[in-house]
């Protein structure tokens, strides 16, 4: 592709909604499609260009959705396909697209082809499809280890054991057997048929599995390639996608069809591969997850990937779904201080928004929502708290529905005519929540989604912003803690990293700070769009 066929994804803004979180449009305290489309507007005053939603599909819920019955219908619980069908349709005459999440590695044992393969006994064409195994001696067939904790196998009772890298109510489709990658074919082009913008793919780094299933020798690397992890088999799977891909009509919203896979990795090069010409357009990179708040380590974190593929290819994400919330991360130290996690993760946006490339916000990202740690454990919903005895916290803390109202019975996350009884929220919010709600925070302009909305406004406005070069700038300022680069033409980012004021380099005018300041010196967690 020349530089003038840039695509429609080398430079978006996509914005992740978790659905049952997000906004609930009948009442029973829980998230569903009305929802969204209800709140089109707000995403669309906010300024993003897309929305990835993450498993609308019937599901019993064992992995908040990630355990799938229906690859091609919505759970019940949060509507319908004609829902769905509105949605996307709306959302366009917003300019917004809708990128959905395929969830390829496992399905939930409600699947009726898992059902299927149960009844159908050990050594059937039906087993075939999932990692059915024999094991002597009453033992699981190796040593690999569940994501979520305990051992990734469990025992049916005519004694075989089916593989599951997660919950025990995921079982792993067998994606060397002919059936399934047929399956999903026809899953990828009912979802691009309804006009999806694209994919996101799920565990991305794992459908095959070494066939001969060797145990884990004894210090594998966490993330690194292994017998399950980043084999060679995905990447001729992953340019048969993205020929699909590539036979939708290009010049029709939504345009070109692309999918971004979810590939977790140690070391940044194991990406590679992925990056080859032809696979999937996009992988996320999450060196902006891993990389701790030192000027060093985020400059390496974010020229691994430019080395590899630059941000169009690999988009930039400060957090989603599984990941504990930026405030409360940041705001990590020797003491914890949440002002110091906001100061942060305000610098950090801008820190994302200015970097070359694409990027993702999760939502409630740009309402500074801190992690919730304090849930009852009765209200914990992640398998990852069950499967651990509680020793594992979990994600939940970062799912708890969005506020959107500064008071109310749930913040505005739940809106049924009034009078009409409403169910709690399914996690319950802390009680300070409105203070953080769109609705208090829209008009303050000093808030989290003010600079929010700001970033993103000037962002799209700004020539440098999308395809423009990017340059460090050495020596620049008062000392090595400030993290500064050039995007051409014209624009500057600054962000001081250290615990001293900082001088910035010359600059023409401020056009955004995450904070306050003056007279050229930037203080500690502070960052700015400067137009050089
Ligand atoms: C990654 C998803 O983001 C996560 O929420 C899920 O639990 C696992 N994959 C398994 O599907």
């Amino acid at each position: 592709m020349s530089a003038d066929e840039r695509a429609w994804w080398d430079d978006a803004v996509v914005y992740e909604v978790y659905p049952r979180s997000f906004a609930d449009s009948n009442g029973d305290g829980v998230g569903d499609i009305a929802g969204v489309r209800s709140r089109l507007p707000y995403l669309s005053w906010l300024g993003v260009d897309a929305i990835w939603l993450t498993p609308f599909y019937p599901s019993p819920l064992a992995d908040g959705g990630y355990d799938v019955s229906d690859y091609c219908d919505v759970d019940p619980l949060l509507g319908t396909l004609a829902d769905f069908d509105a949605l996307v349709a709306e959302a366009r005459a917003h300019g917004i697209r809708v990128i959905i999440d395929l969830v390829p590695n496992h399905s939930s044992v409600n699947h009726p082809l898992f059902r299927a393969a149960l009844a159908a006994g050990p050594g059937s064409r039906e087993r075939a499809r999932f990692i059915f195994r024999d094991a002597p001696g009453g033992e699981p067939p190796n040593n690999w280890p569940s994501q979520f904790g305990g051992p990734a196998w469990t025992r049916v009772p005519d004694g075989q054991w089916y593989l599951h890298l997660y919950d025990s109510s995921q079982p792993d489709w067998n994606w060397l057997d002919p059936d399934v990658p047929a399956f999903f074919e026809k899953v990828i082009r009912f979802w691009l048929d309804r006009d999806v913008a694209g994919l996101r793919v799920d565990v991305a780094h794992g459908l095959f599995k070494d066939p001969d299933l060797p145990d884990n020798p004894p210090a594998v690397p966490g993330l690194g390639p292994s017998a399950y992890r980043h084999r060679p088999e995905l990447h001729a799977l992953y340019r048969s996608w993205r020929s699909i891909l590539d036979s939708y009509p290009p010049g029709v919203f939504p345009g070109r069809r692309t999918a971004i896979g979810e590939v977790w990795y140690d070391e940044p090069d194991t990406l590679r591969p992925y990056l080859e010409p032809g696979g999937l357009p996009q992988v996320f990179n999450f060196q902006l997850i891993s990389a701790p708040w030192d000027t060093a380590a985020l400059r390496a974190a974010i020229d691994a990937t430019r080395s590899l593929a630059g941000g169009s290819r690999a988009p930039w994400v400060l957090g989603n779904h599984d990941v504990t919330r930026p405030v409360t991360r940041y705001a990590r130290g020797e003491a914890d201080d949440p002002e110091r996690g906001e100061r942060r993760a305000r610098a950090a946006v801008l820190l994302l928004l200015a970097l070359p490339g694409s990027a993702y916000i999760y939502q409630g990202e740009e309402l500074g929502l801190p992690e919730v740690l304090a849930l009852p454990p009765g209200a914990r919903a992640d398998p990852r708290f069950r499967r651990s005895g509680g020793e594992r916290i979990g994600r939940d803390g970062c799912r708890v529905p969005l506020p959107w109202s500064a008071g109310g019975a749930s913040f505005g996350f739940s809106g049924t005519s009034a009078g009409d009884p409403q169910a709690s929220p399914w996690l319950p919010q802390p009680g300070d929540w409105g203070r953080r709600s769109v609705e208090a925070q829209r008009a303050e302009p000093g808030s989290f989604l003010s600079l929010y909305r700001a970033a993103l406004r000037l962002r799209r406005g700004h020539p440098a912003l999308g395809a423009g070069a990017m340059r460090w700038l050495d020596g620049v300022g008062s000392g090595s803690e400030l993290l500064c680069f050039a995007r051409e033409p014209g624009f500057i980012f600054a962000a001081n990293l250290g615990r001293a004021p900082a001088a910035l380099p010359p600059y023409r005018e401020v056009l955004l700070a995450s904070g306050e300041f003056g007279g050229g010196v930037l203080p500690p967690d502070t960052a700015a769009w400067l137009a050089g």
